[in-house]
């Protein structure tokens, strides 16, 4: 039966995941490149583990984790339905079954905020691995003096830890953030609807969803 190890090693897979970082740094976007498919997808496997889904259910999350931003290769705009459909061709390719395939493709396109939905568990988990990616070494420009909010918020984190705590039904993103470079409130802003989705996605899987920035309960 194909596995991640499948996907994880196939080299084509890697060179989309590259032009993909590429194409984002060249549009001026943060890091999108193996360090965050393998983060994300060792997190999606980890939220479906600890709520009790099923060892195949767990590997499949990794892999829509792993290759979830591959469609920012064809064109930010609806990278998440690009990469849907290439995530189709790639599993059906190693044999995946139909209906691994479409579980995979389908939480693939509806990861990004604008079009996101809780459409299977693996989507859940994708969207709330995904969006808890904040750390300093995503911001390409290391220039102190940063001029866009998404580079400053990003940079300005100095811990990110996502809390999966099954038996108190909660999911919690516990940050802590450098306010000499980024205010909470300035995070709040950017992050507000990711996190509201990430609320719903933590609904879906049964948990209430907390968003604690130095100290703050800010959700
Ligand atoms: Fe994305
Ligand atoms: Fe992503």
């Amino acid at each position: 039966m194909p596995g991640f190890e499948d996907i994880f090693n196939d080299e084509e897979v890697r060179a989309y995941i590259h032009h993909s970082n590429e194409i984002m740094g060249a549009i001026g976007y943060t890091e999108h490149g193996l360090a965050h498919c393998k983060r994300t997808a060792d997190i999606c496997e980890r939220i479906l583990r600890k709520m009790g889904y099923d060892e195949r259910t767990c590997e499949l999350g990794k892999i829509a984790g792993y290759i979830h931003d591959i469609g920012n290769m064809i064109n930010r705009q609806d990278h998440a339905q690009s990469g849907g459909l290439m995530a189709f061709t790639i599993l059906k390719g190693h044999g995946f079954s139909p209906d691994e395939t479409a579980k995979v493709s389908s939480a693939v396109s509806h990861h990004d905020e604008r079009t996101a939905a809780m459409v299977n568990p693996i989507a859940a988990a994708l969207i709330i691995a995904d969006k808890s990616d904040v750390r300093r070494s995503r911001v390409r420009d290391k220039n102190p003096v940063l001029t866009d909010i998404h580079d400053r918020v990003n940079f300005a984190a100095r811990k990110a830890d996502l809390k999966i705590l099954p038996k108190e039904k909660l999911i919690k993103l516990i940050l802590v953030i450098d306010t000499e470079i980024c205010a909470v409130m300035d995070y709040f802003e950017i992050f507000l609807d990711r996190m509201i989705l990430c609320r719903k996605a933590a609904s879906y899987l049964g948990c209430n969803f907390e968003l604690i920035i130095n100290d703050i309960k800010l959700l």
